[in-house]
């Protein structure tokens, strides 16, 4: 496939091209053209460009345009969605599909495609969490910055969205996400910076949401003071489709561009709110000298003769769909399928997969693999049956010989095979899920195929995670497939066969059940607020901190191998902490394992989750094979938010490491002694006097004033007595003052902190 875009190639700067136009064309290039093109002004050489969605292929449309996935859109190859590609824990890989899908975008003129998404899975309800990567910050923007790496080696610019705390779709154009300042900036806004400051997308798209009462699209605090400010990001800020609330408010917070195009109206506003000095100009030139930028960035990437080879991609999408697929329990090793046997496939999904989520990011496939074809292919026609067992739409139990052909099916083959899942219409952009049950008819199924055979092995197709104690204890063998892209259906025969290593690991933990859920009593919230309850404790982190079990831990997932670790070694010096061990394939067959390295803070001062993922890495090894390898975990991943001087802040102490195969599966630990950022909070009359005595400066100076007026006695007598102390320290200094007999009053305390104040920062 190929595309010969226009070229349009000016030598003028972005900021020359700005000096040279008119109030309400500078106004015009901050508005779309139409649905996805911006606006072109000819005269000053200003072509439109296109964007389109993303995230997991190339969305361009052909004729009708919407942002909901329902007109066609050209032929492109559809790689498996975030919630697959997250479980490969596997950066290089992602970095080629990023690739892949820039040549994809090129070859179709696309300027800049929307995606990746990042944003933090807060709930195993949100109905879109299969375009987003994971519940961890650290594995999300690890692999969200492959993405990008890859997608703009080729000259394509990025997007990543949805910027910020867009963690459901119930009210998603109105409610406000009220989330705490550590939460905030540790869970939800962590992978965003790291993607922003390592990689630097030309694009960020603003959520539609409001984060504690603030529409994204109109946030100077987010798009302004910590996008750009804190975390030096240099692109354009585009609005989700119809995210602008008050288009005037948004530019002067930094939103450079709306989109869809506004039809004119949105330009009048910023042109009446200049004349009437309510908006300087100035703040328009910088958005559509942004605007321009990408212009002249996407026009400088264009090459004539772009194209990509369709069945390489497909073939990269197959790769990366077995890499994603996790096998969360394998009894008595009855995967891989064995030539020879006989096998019932039974389940609608393993002849009509669903293979990706519904919504804007739906991508129309070059091509569609199935299962059961690949498995007959691979096994040989005579040896698979096939049952569909259920519609994959029906919900009532009532369809009795398509239940009794699926029990007949897998009574008369060696093992049988049942492919599940959730429809299309369960999850989807748009809407949240309302239980994590599958439907109740493919459950039927599955229980008359387990009394028929119980050499039974469950697939399962999902977008978000699914429950599976109703059946977990009754197969052998559960792999979980997650949506997998055009080539899923293929890649999942290959792991099924052996083809195959299953090499992805649960980027999320699968729960027993609902109700155990962090997010549970607080999802979606109500009257136009969700308030973030669980703070901190997202995903494996509520988790391990309430020791409560789960059905799968983060991290979990088996191969067809095994491994071993040993030998820990751990190092720290300024740039943060070193981990080496040796990891060895101790089986028969040549696999992959993610090793996978979790800090924590014995004693820590702040409240934390007992473990946290701070690296990881995707090791290939032959059978018999070790390798010593080495983990860098950055200085600035140990950092905390400290709510006292609102930045980040590396604790002193011990930090403990567990490396492991899962959260809960920790194989080697060790500990290493940290040097923490200086940090000392300017103390006030409002501090207590626990914490003066705790300063070493304001301590010493206020008990040398308490000895003068008080007696040098009567001090020592009451700090020695520890019970008194402790009745004491929560009270704040300045409160003394009113005390009768303290000999102060509230301006000679207020100067003796001051005094303190000033020695410490001397
Ligand atoms: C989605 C975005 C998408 C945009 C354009 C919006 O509804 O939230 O993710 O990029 O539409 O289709």
């Amino acid at each position: 496939m190929t595309g010969a875009p226009s070229e349009t190639k000016t030598t003028q700067s972005a900021e020359e091209v700005v000096a040279s136009l008119s109030l309400e064309e500078k106004a015009r290039l901050t508005s779309g053209a139409d649905f996805w093109n911006t606006a072109a002004i000819e005269h000053a050489g200003i072509p439109s460009i296109l964007l389109t969605d993303g995230p997991h292929g190339v969305r361009k449309q052909a004729l009708s345009a919407d942002h909901l996935g329902l007109a066609d859109s050209v032929p492109a190859t559809c790689f498996p969605p975030a919630v697959a590609m997250g479980s490969t824990f596997d950066p290089a890989l992602l970095e080629r599909v990023g690739t892949a899908l820039g040549e994809e975008a090129r070859a179709e003129g696309v300027a800049v495609l929307l995606g990746p998404g990042v944003n933090i899975k807060r709930s195993p309800l949100c109905g879109r969490n299969f375009e987003y990567l994971s519940e961890d910050p650290v594995l999300s923007g690890v692999l969200g910055s492959a993405l990008v790496r890859g997608l703009q080696s080729t000259g394509v610019a990025a997007s990543l969205k949805h910027f910020a705390a867009n963690n459901q779709e119930t009210d998603r154009l109105r409610v406000s996400a009220d989330i705490d300042d550590r939460p905030l900036r540790e869970i939800y806004l962590r992978a965003f910076q790291r993607v922003v400051t390592s990689e630097q997308p030309e694009t960020v798209m603003c959520s539609y949401n409001r984060i504690n009462g603030v529409y994204s699209s109109e946030n100077p605090w987010l798009l302004n003071r910590v996008l750009r400010e804190e975390w030096g990001f240099r692109g354009l800020v585009v609005s989700d489709w119809g995210a602008v609330n008050d288009r005037v408010a948004g530019i002067a917070a930094g939103l450079d561009l709306e989109m869809p195009s506004s039809g004119g109206r949105s330009e009048a506003k910023l042109i009446d709110a200049v004349r009437n000095e309510e908006l300087p100009e100035s703040v328009v030139d910088v958005a559509a000298t942004r605007v321009v930028r990408l212009v002249q960035h996407a026009q400088a990437a264009r090459r004539a003769d772009a194209g990509y080879d369709v069945d390489r991609h497909h073939d990269l999408a197959r790769e990366v769909a077995a890499r994603s697929m996790v096998l969360l329990k394998n009894e008595g090793d009855l995967l891989p399928l064995q030539k020879g046997s006989s096998i019932a496939v039974i389940g609608e999904f393993a002849l009509t997969p669903r293979y990706q989520g519904a919504g804007s990011s739906l991508i129309n496939p070059t091509r569609l693999d199935n299962a059961l074809d690949e498995l007959r292919a691979q096994l040989g026609d005579g040896v698979v049956s096939f049952a569909p067992g259920f519609a994959i739409e029906g919900s009532a139990v009532d369809d009795k010989a398509l239940l009794a052909e699926a029990a007949s099916a897998a009574a008369g083959a060696d093992i049988a095979v049942v492919f599940l899942g959730l429809p299309a219409s369960a999850e989807s952009e748009g809407f949240d899920r309302e239980t994590l049950r599958l439907p109740e008819p493919q459950l039927a199924v599955l229980d008359a195929v387990i009394s028929a055979n119980p050499r039974t092995v469950v697939v399962i197709s999902n977008g978000g995670v699914v429950q599976l104690a109703s059946f977990a204890d009754r197969v052998p063998a559960i792999l979980e497939g997650w949506l997998l892209g055009q080539a899923g259906g293929s890649a999942t025969a290959d792991v099924l066969t052996g083809l195959a290593e299953p090499g992805g690991r649960l980027a999320e933990t699968i729960p027993l059940r609902l109700e155990d859920t962090p997010a549970f009593l607080d999802f979606p919230g109500e009257n136009g607020h969700v308030r973030y309850g669980e703070g901190l404790f997202v995903g494996y982190r509520w988790y391990d901190a309430r020791e409560a079990p789960v059905q799968y831990p983060f991290g979990h997932g088996l191969g067809y191998t095994t491994f071993d670790y040993s030998g820990l070694s751990i190092a720290a010096d300024d740039a943060g902490i070193t981990v080496r061990l040796t990891i060895a394939n101790t089986g028969s067959r040549p696999g992959r394992d993610v090793v996978q390295v979790y800090a924590g803070v014995a004693g820590s001062t702040v409240t934390r989750a007992p473990r946290e993922l701070r690296a990881f890495a995707s090791i290939q090894l032959d059978a018999g094979e070790r390798r010593e390898i080495q983990l860098d975990i950055r200085r600035e991943d140990l950092a905390y938010w400290d709510t006292r001087v609102a930045r980040w802040v590396v604790e002193s102490g011990r930090y403990t490491l567990d490396v492991g195969a899962s959260s809960r599966d920790i194989r080697l630990q060790g500990s290493v002694d940290i040097a923490g950022d200086p940090i000392r909070v300017p103390l006030s009359p409002d501090s207590t006097i626990g914490e003066v005595l705790r300063d070493p400066i304001a301590s010493a100076i206020i008990q040398q004033a308490m000895a003068q007026s008080m007696g040098a006695d009567t001090v020592s007598a009451v700090l020695s007595d520890p019970g008194m102390l402790k009745m004491m320290e929560s009270f704040p200094i300045g409160r003394i003052a009113d005390f009768p007999g303290s000999g102060f009053d509230a301006d000679q305390i207020a100067g003796l902190i001051a005094a303190a104040n000033a020695q410490a920062s001397s």
